[in-house]
């Protein structure tokens, strides 16, 4: 097993090892003398392991009561918002008691913006299942709810008090939602680290899970302690996310997120090679490394619709556009440029793209 701190606003523990879910028990009792845990997670994890992660609770003592909800980005809703705070609610649970979130992001986000605002804040544990939620999504704080107006519109930063990412639960995934998570792994190396990037060009990270999501963590964990509140070097997390979101809404949510952001970080290479920001090797690099994990490396939207739809996803307010740029495998920097010159930007990356596919 390997662990992490992430020294932020409440520090906490990340542990990372093989079943570790065995273990919930022991860690959401530890420093409480008696408290009921409320389960969040989807119908698809809760029959694979909720009673694995009960018998656990149980046998320490702590009291679980289940609330699942359905598998899917949909659930991402006022409605299971509504659910979770009715049954905090009906069971009279106190701020002594605590949500334990096992399940995706989806759940994972759920659960968060539920335990920051029940009470106005409870003990909040998360138990990720899915690739993405383990390098992503439990650490750090942000969770949120989807309006129809815009994903995550409506959420917090608020920490969890550990994050157990159990690697043996990753064996039950599907093939296509392990390689969503893996786009967020590419990501990491893209910011931050060459090394990763390389590893990835040249092994199979199925065989090197623990290592792998240790230094997602690791680095996502670095950066969330410089900038916790989101003000200024998090944005490098955003890497591929604002062609990706913008992909992701205009498929109806039919494209995946991680499959979104492939897309979207080979776009803003592109990008930034035209504005000579950014070495040549760059986007070949990311396209050979996406067609080796079966994720996408190009798009059938057009320019202006792309354009049109992170204009909607844009920071409200603003006249700059922050864009996350790489200037090699390793290293990427935000770059903010007029909004003006988004749409040529972004007809001249589609344009290579389809240069590109001709070749
Ligand atoms: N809060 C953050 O910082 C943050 C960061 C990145 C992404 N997100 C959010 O995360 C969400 C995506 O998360 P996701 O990709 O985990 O999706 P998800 O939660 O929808 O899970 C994907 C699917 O996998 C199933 N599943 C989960 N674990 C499983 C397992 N071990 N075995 C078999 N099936 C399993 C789920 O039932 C679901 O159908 C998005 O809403 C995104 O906005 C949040
Ligand atoms: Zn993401």
């Amino acid at each position: 097993m390997k662990s992490l701190n992430v020294k932020c606003s409440r520090p906490y523990d990340v542990f990372i090892g093989k079943n570790l879910i065995d273990s919930i028990g022991d860690v959401v009792s530890e420093n409480r003398r008696k408290c009921r845990a409320l389960v969040l997670t989807d119908e698809t994890v809760r029959d694979l392991y909720y009673a694995r992660a009960l018998r656990s609770l149980k046998s320490c003592g702590v009291e679980a009561v289940p609330c699942v909800l359905l598998p899917g980005e949909a659930s991402k809703s006022f409605e299971s918002y509504n659910k979770v705070i009715g049954v905090l609610t009906e069971q009279e649970f106190s701020r002594q008691d605590v949500v334990v979130s096992l399940g995706g992001g989806v759940v994972g986000d759920v659960a968060g913006f539920a335990a920051s605002t029940y009470m106005r804040g409870i003990g909040l544990f998360q138990v990720p299942t899915t690739l993405l939620a383990m390098v992503d999504a439990s650490v750090g704080g942000k969770n949120g709810i989807n309006s129809e107006k815009g994903k995550n519109l409506i959420g917090t930063i608020y920490q969890p008090e550990s994050v157990l990412c159990d690697t043996e639960l990753l064996k039950t995934l599907p093939d296509e939602i392990f390689r969503d998570g893996l786009a967020e792994v590419i990501k990491c190396g893209v910011i931050r680290d060459a090394r990763l990037f390389a590893a990835l060009e040249n092994e199979d990270p199925r065989l090197r899970n623990e290592d792998v999501i240790y230094r997602c963590v690791e680095i996502k964990r670095n950066i969330v302690q410089e900038d916790e509140t989101d003000k200024n070097i998090r944005h490098l997390l955003n890497f591929g996310h604002t062609y990706g979101h913008a992909v992701e809404k205009l498929s109806g949510y039919t494209i995946r997120h991680g499959h979104a952001v492939m897309i979207g970080m080979i776009l803003m290479a592109r990008a930034a090679r035209n504005m000579k920001l950014c070495r040549e090797d760059c986007v070949p690099r990311l396209k050979n490394i996406a067609r080796k994990y079966g994720l996408p490396v190009s798009t059938s939207f057009r320019a202006d619709e792309l354009t049109a739809a992170v204009m909607a996803d844009k920071k409200r307010g603003t006249e700059l556009l922050e864009l996350v740029m790489p200037l090699t495998i390793g290293y990427a920097e935000i770059v903010p440029i007029r909004l003006d010159r988004l749409d040529m930007l972004t007809a001249a990356a589609l344009n290579e793209q389809s240069d590109e596919t001709q070749d």
